[in-house]
């Protein structure tokens, strides 16, 4: 029998799966810094979550049995996955199961921000006076726009699917070219989908999803510069990393009209958001929720789980990070 430290609050399936099997400790709560430091020196196992600190110098606390990470999450931006290597620990994420589901919520801000659905809800919610009016609340629509995506693994090439049933056109940018046969086969009246640079990509873009993983590369990858790059009637949706985006300089970006709105699923400092954002009527803000529904976190947790047993039996984990 092995411990398993379970960093934050779990669903009940894959806490049932680990303790038919294993001492199971927390996995009601989050953990902060040094309650996690003073656990992970006595465990085999740990299911862990994104907002870990689970950096070198945390890593060099663990036990020397510490055997498997099993980050119930697709990004591990968290975890110094060079410390790991070097201590033999196997890192394990949940690939294959969450794209959809994000794409569906990255499509949600998209939707929200360019038919200003978060301003009109809150008109009604405040009870204002209103009346069906031909000259207000008039938004951007999706069909015959170019839809610019910043990496197109997974979720990127489910929300590009989802982009071409609504006619939109699209471009990305990705370190290989990529197979897109599939979202060309969507819609007839859509152009075929291109690769191409960076810069390209944000100057021609209607709208900007960000869909890559948090690495020193893409870190700040929409900075100032890049933001003036922009159109003035581009629209930026995050649903990957807050740190991909210099928080600081998408606040100028929007309140000087260098591009006309945001649709953020994650922050920079999350869970803190910088507090001009929550005034402004030109943004969405989601609480990091792409991957939260009844379904996909259950497959989560159980994929997790799963990594951890089959390691704590002395065999291959599922889905490794390579
Ligand atoms: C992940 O799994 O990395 C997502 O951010 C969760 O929504």
């Amino acid at each position: 029998m092995g411990k398993v430290l379970v960093t934050a609050p779990q669903l009940p399936i894959a806490l049932d799966m680990l303790e038919k099997h294993h001492q199971v400790i927390g996995g009601n709560s989050f953990m902060d810094r040094a309650q996690l430091a003073s656990q992970i020196g006595d465990v085999d196992a740990i299911l862990s979550t994104l907002s870990d600190p689970l950096d070198g110098e945390m890593l060099s606390l663990a036990s020397s049995d510490l055997k498997i990470i099993s980050q119930c999450a697709a990004g591990y931006n968290n975890i110094d996955m060079e410390v790991a290597r070097k201590r033999n620990i196997a890192v394990t994420t949940t690939p294959g199961i969450l794209h959809e589901t994000t794409a569906d919520l990255a499509f949600t801000l998209l939707l929200m921000v360019t038919r200003r659905a978060g301003t009109a809800e809150r008109l009604v919610r405040a009870r204002k006076p209103w009346r069906y009016d031909h000259t207000v609340m008039l938004g951007t629509d999706l069909r015959g726009k170019t839809l610019g995506i910043v990496g197109l693994g997974q979720i990127g090439e489910a929300m590009a699917r989802r982009a071409a049933a609504f006619g939109m056109n699209i471009i990305y940018s990705a370190r290989t070219p990529k197979d897109t046969a599939q979202i060309d086969r969507i819609n007839p009246v859509t152009q075929p989908t291109r690769r191409v640079d960076t810069p390209e990509l944000l100057e021609t873009a209607d709208m900007v999803s960000l869909h890559c993983p948090l690495t020193p590369q893409t870190r700040h990858l929409i900075n100032a510069d890049s933001l003036a790059a922009m159109k003035d009637s581009a629209f930026l949706i995050n649903t990957a990393r807050g740190a991909c985006v210099d928080e600081k300089a998408l606040v100028f970006a929007l309140e000087n009209g260098i591009i006309a709105g945001a649709g953020l699923d994650v922050y920079e400092d999350e869970p803190q958001v910088t507090p001009a954002l929550l005034e402004m009527e030109n943004v969405v803000l989601l609480p990091h929720i792409g991957s939260a529904t009844v379904q996909t976190r259950a497959e989560m947790s159980v994929l997790s789980a799963r990594n951890i047993l089959a390691v704590l039996e002395g065999k291959a984990p599922l889905t490794p990070v390579k």
